[in-house]
């Protein structure tokens, strides 16, 4: 290679190099990963504030039909966070998920892995009671996972228990099956930040087709061995 060669070489890297029109890919200062944890205040400030976004939907069959808003329940500091699909009865009546008799199942299922409800965060996919109970439709699902995608970035979970087709629908959308993709963890990414998740079937399924609580069982065991190997305080 020549002089001139090298000469026009570099001046095409930095042509390249400005066309990115970016001025900070050759700094020398360390990337701080180490982002700081928002405090208590914070976190509950935006869980209101996203509440609240929830509240002022408009044009929301769901909501028109609905009590009242069944938005969380449990500890948002914890590390695992629980999906549902949505309120039924006895949800809107009381405003908390899963305290009807899937949410009694629910109960049971974690304790049989030694954790307690109130160690757990708990939320739905839609956040009003679908009429007559009827599974949330494609355009609702899509609407709600904006929010809930949000609600998970607040809470920040290091495992994120989807349960039933309607969650898993909500963040890997329509195409896969539940009866293939339970009990593997899988990755999802929300504001630049990767989730570890695990698809289950729901409680009320169960409790309807009692046959299939060996899988369920089976993917509890995934759940605890992971929160051990991650040795999370729960
Ligand atoms: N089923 C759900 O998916 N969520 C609830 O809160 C109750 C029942």
């Amino acid at each position: 290679m020549t002089v001139k060669d090298k000469n026009q070489n570099d001046n095409m890297g930095q042509e390249l190099i400005n066309s990115f029109e970016i001025d900070y890919i050759f700094e020398s200062k360390p990337i701080n990963r180490f982002k700081n944890k928002p405090t208590i205040e914070i976190i509950e400030s935006k869980l209101n504030d996203l509440k609240t976004k929830i509240e002022n939907i408009s044009n929301c069959e769901l909501k028109n039909n609905a009590k009242q808003i069944v938005f969380n329940d449990g500890n948002f500091k914890s590390p695992i966070m629980i999906v549902g699909e949505g309120p039924g009865q006895k949800e809107d009546e009381l405003g908390k998920p899963f305290v009807g008799d899937a949410g009694q199942l629910l109960n049971k299922m974690l304790s049989a892995i030694n954790i307690k409800r109130d160690n757990v965060y708990i939320t739905n996919v839609v956040n009003y009671r679908p009429p007559n109970n009827r599974k949330p439709e494609q355009a609702e699902i899509n609407r709600y996972s904006e929010f809930l995608r949000e609600h998970i970035s607040i809470i920040d979970p290091k495992i994120l228990i989807l349960m039933g087709s309607t969650a898993m629908e909500a963040l890997f959308g329509s195409k896969i099956k539940i009866s293939k993709e339970r009990g593997i963890w899988k990755e999802v990414i929300i504001n630049n930040k990767t989730y570890s998740v695990i698809i289950t079937f729901h409680p009320a399924y169960l409790l309807r087709q009692a046959d299939q609580k060996k899988y369920s069982w089976a993917d509890l065991k995934i759940i605890r061995k992971k929160i051990d190997d991650l040795n999370l305080k729960i």
